[in-house]
């Protein structure tokens, strides 16, 4: 089967398309023809041991992902599909089922074919949407909907959320929404109206106004692109507000600080608590039409150079599809 490798950690050109075996389903596993799956942000940091972040988090990075080399030389972690084998104890899940999920840190999804066990984080695509349009689904939403859990988001609390229109942010305005919080998005200005038609109540332009100085007060501060900090956001916060945080070593010291001292608390949860039923959730919520991955560009498998350059600029809106083979 056709995948895209690396064996070692680096730039975007160290992936290279090659050809590699595919692989046989164990007892508990389906293996699934993969049509689409995505370029995120994960990937690209693991791709580069995560080295941007410092050495310590390289090094904590390299301690998951392989000390010298990558033990997983396939990286994807999204991807959306179809069963074409069964291992002999699975039930869920039959040939020809089309399914969606996520492998998290397992990686894989960027090849032709994929092995995952049926208690993973995978279910039956939504009806009436694409691979394309499925495959996105998990990475932003899981991330957002584990920070929002949190937040115990309810009608009447207020909640702003800080880089809407990336994968997390799109995911997590339409969540925020669908809990019924009063929801401030906050980007550039060329996604105002993307993250206003995803359900914010009000859209703030970063280039044109500073939310920590308009004297406005939240509930919860959603830093879903990991570019704000506690310090700045701490005065815009309500009392018992919460500061939930995406990225960022230091904030894994402020939510142990924080949960001890002071009435405003940083949360950061590592690594994320992503269940199986939240993406049974997703599904229900796709479904009836209260949450769409937002998906920015698509490319082919073989232009995952190309794609994995762009997710690099930090500039995508929502996410990046890659598509494998055409349904
Ligand atoms: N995705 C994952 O698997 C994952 C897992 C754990 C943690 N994280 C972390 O969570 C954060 C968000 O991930 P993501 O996948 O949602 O990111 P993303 O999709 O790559 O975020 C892209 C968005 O970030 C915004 N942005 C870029 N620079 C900005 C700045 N200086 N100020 C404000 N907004 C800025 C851009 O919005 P505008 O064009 O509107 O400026 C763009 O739409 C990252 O720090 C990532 O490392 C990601």
């Amino acid at each position: 089967m056709r995948a895209v490798v690396y064996d070692r950690y680096g730039p975007p050109e160290v992936l290279r398309v090659e050809d590699v075996e595919r692989p046989v389903p164990k007892e508990d596993e389906v293996l699934v023809k993969i049509h689409a799956t995505t370029v995120n942000r994960l990937d690209v940091h693991t791709r580069e041991a995560n080295v941007k972040s410092g050495l310590a988090v390289s090094f904590l990075s390299r301690l998951v992902s392989g000390l010298r080399r990558p033990r997983q030389q396939i990286l994807g972690s999204e991807f959306a599909g179809e069963v074409v084998a069964v291992g002999a104890g699975v039930t869920g899940f039959a040939v020809g089922n089309h399914i969606f999920g996520t492998t998290g840190i397992r990686f894989g999804a960027h090849a032709e074919f994929l092995c995952v066990p049926e208690s993973a984080r995978i279910a039956s695509m939504p009806t009436g949407i694409s691979f394309e349009q499925a495959a996105p689904l998990c990475d932003g939403a899981l991330n957002a909907l584990t920070c929002l859990k949190q937040a115990d988001l309810r009608k009447g609390r207020r909640i702003l959320i800080f880089g809407a229109s990336g994968a997390i942010g799109t995911a997590g305005v339409q969540l925020a929404r669908y809990f019924g919080a009063d929801v401030t998005g906050v980007c550039n200005t060329k996604n105002l109206e993307l993250v206003r038609s995803l359900g914010a109540d009000r859209v703030i332009d970063y280039t044109q106004e500073d939310f920590t100085k308009n004297s406005q007060t939240y509930d919860v501060i959603f830093d879903a692109v990991g570019k704000h900090s506690f310090k700045r956001c701490k005065g815009s916060l309500n009392q018992g507000g919460l500061y939930l945080a995406t990225d960022g070593f230091r904030n894994l010291f402020l939510a142990l600080w924080t949960a001890r001292f002071g009435d405003k608390k940083v949360v950061f949860q590592i690594p994320p608590r992503q269940t199986k039923q939240d993406v049974l959730f997703l599904k229900e919520l796709v479904e009836a039409r209260r949450f769409r991955a937002v998906i920015d560009r698509a490319y082919p498998l073989e232009q995952v150079v190309d794609a994995t350059r762009y997710v690099e600029t930090e500039q995508k809106t929502g996410n990046v599809v890659l598509t494998v083979s055409r349904a």
